[in-house]
């Protein structure tokens, strides 16, 4: 049998939603999910993860067989299990603390119980699927103890470990209480990938201070085994993005679009419901400008595309109805007979719903507070195939650091989004179009394909490194 690469996430790029007692599989959201979903197809390699729902355990063998058809392989999680794991630990913990917000963390014994358990049972999945010479993808914060885990099982084994959110400071990870056994627990990994160079240098010096490794330069030296640690920054899959310039449907949409939103200049905004993506601040912004600026009254619009997600956490329930309140507020405080300022939608779309949009916004706002990368500014870059339209990009997110022809700010001045909007609202063709350019030649080169090259490649040269020092 010929060796395969085995991708491991919390979440299948593909989901199970019930309906009419029917289980029925769309496409997942995320960066992750996206991002890895076009390439994991390749030969014999399986994808490893949770479908995203409580199935009973008589259906589990119906929902295995489906999946199996994708190469998927489930991992079913109890309610509980869901509740500790992936509400609790991850969500209620890593992922506030991850993004600097610190307040939000609840460090509950239970949760971490829960999360060590569940990455167990990620563990002995995955050990059943092992064979000699395959090489093990691991992704993201959910699974941080898995790669130690698996290494246990299978001590000769290719492991590769890449986290999508930042990694913080030394300084704000050592509040978490079970510090230690998260590094080490990734000190199982032959390679470690972030985002951002900023990331791999918090990863070093935290992990030299709270634990008996060391390092030099990019090498981590952890019992007498080399772990290397690099940044990947991730991209995306650009020409199924610039290709739906050609797709029918997309073309309907976007007439109809047009159609509706003559003479307006719109704004557009896509996220996960998420404290991190800065969607209240951006609201405010888009505000002020109303007030401040009413010529632009009646000729602007903000499309918000808010994708639900992780709605049984409360922050995220909480942050929802400030999010309606403040649309609400916008919306009622400034539209007219005849022109509504936020065009709010709590779903998600179809791809091509979303490529209609990115190819006729004349701006798109990208202002998290925190974001590993934010594929969303890349997707809007790579589908404009014309080269016009403005990036207006928040510098807390990965991609700033690459597309440096948007224009940045920091999303926690509001006055300085504001001025964003107005010099983007006021752009020249010309000066969009060099700027739009240059961000469509990085986006096109460092594709998805790319990085999952440049992951492989370097992985195959760690074992190398670590064999030829035996
Ligand atoms: N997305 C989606 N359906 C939607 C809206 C967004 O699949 O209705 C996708 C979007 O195209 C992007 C991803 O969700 O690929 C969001 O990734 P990003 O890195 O911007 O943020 P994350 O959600 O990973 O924090
Ligand atoms: C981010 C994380 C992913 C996660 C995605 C969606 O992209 O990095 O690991 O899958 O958000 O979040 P969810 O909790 O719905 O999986």
């Amino acid at each position: 049998m010929k060796s395969k690469t085995i991708i491991i996430s919390n979440r299948l790029p593909v989901k199970i939603v019930e309906q009419d007692g029917q289980y029925l599989l769309s496409a997942s959201e995320g960066g992750l999910a996206t991002g890895l979903g076009s390439i994991y197809k390749k030969g014999e390699n399986i994808w490893i993860g949770w479908p995203g729902i409580d199935v009973p355990p008589e259906r589990q063998d119906e929902v295995t067989r489906q999946l199996a058809q994708l190469n998927l392989i489930p991992v079913f999680l109890t309610a509980e299990e869901i509740n500790g794991y992936y509400e609790g630990f991850s969500n209620e913990i890593l992922w506030p603390v991850f993004h600097y917000m610190i307040t939000y963390a609840n460090y509950e014994q239970t949760y971490w119980d829960a999360y060590k358990k569940v990455n167990d049972k990620f563990a002995d999945i995955a050990d059943s699927h092992i064979q000699n010479g395959d090489t093990v993808w691991v992704h993201d914060y959910q699974l941080l103890l898995l790669p130690c885990l698996i290494r246990t099982r299978k001590p000769q084994v290719t492991i590769g470990f890449f986290q999508h959110i930042p990694f913080p400071s030394y300084e704000i990870f050592r509040l978490i209480p079970w510090r230690e056994e998260l590094i080490t627990g990734l000190f199982g990994a032959d390679l470690i990938g972030f985002h951002t160079f900023d990331d791999v240098r918090h990863f070093l010096s935290t992990a030299s201070r709270l634990s008996s490794a060391n390092y030099a330069d990019n090498i981590v030296t952890y019992q007498e085994r080399q772990i290397v640690v690099e940044a990947f920054p991730m991209g995306i899959d650009d020409e199924k993005f610039e290709k739906f310039k050609d797709n029918e449907l997309v073309k309907t949409h976007i007439k109809s679009f047009e159609e509706a939103q003559a003479g307006v200049q719109v704004i557009l905004t896509i996220d996960r419901l998420d404290y991190s993506k800065g969607i209240l601040q951006r609201l405010q912004a888009f505000e002020l400008l109303l007030q401040n600026y009413p010529k632009y009254q009646g000729h602007i619009a903000l499309y918000m595309i808010v994708v639900p997600s992780r709605d049984s956490v409360p922050q995220y329930r909480e942050l929802k109805e400030q999010i309606d309140q403040l649309v609400g507020n916008i919306n009622a405080r400034y539209r007219t007979l005849n022109w509504l300022p936020v065009h709010y939608f709590y779903r998600s779309f179809p791809i091509e719903v979303l490529s209609a949009l990115y190819r006729t916004a004349d701006i798109c706002l990208v202002t998290p507070m925190r974001d590993g990368m934010n594929l969303v500014s890349k997707e809007y870059v790579a589908s404009r195939t014309n080269d016009t339209g403005v990036l207006i990009l928040s510098e807390m997110a990965g991609a700033s650091k690459e597309l440096n022809d948007a224009l940045i700010v920091n999303p926690n001045n509001i006055g300085e989004t504001m001025r964003a909007i107005l010099q983007a609202l006021n752009m020249s063709l010309a000066e969009q179009q060099v700027r739009m350019r240059n961000m469509r030649s990085n986006v096109t080169k460092f594709n998805i394909h790319l990085w999952v090259k440049n992951f492989m490649d370097k992985l195959e040269e760690v074992k190398t490194m670590q064999a030829s020092l035996l």
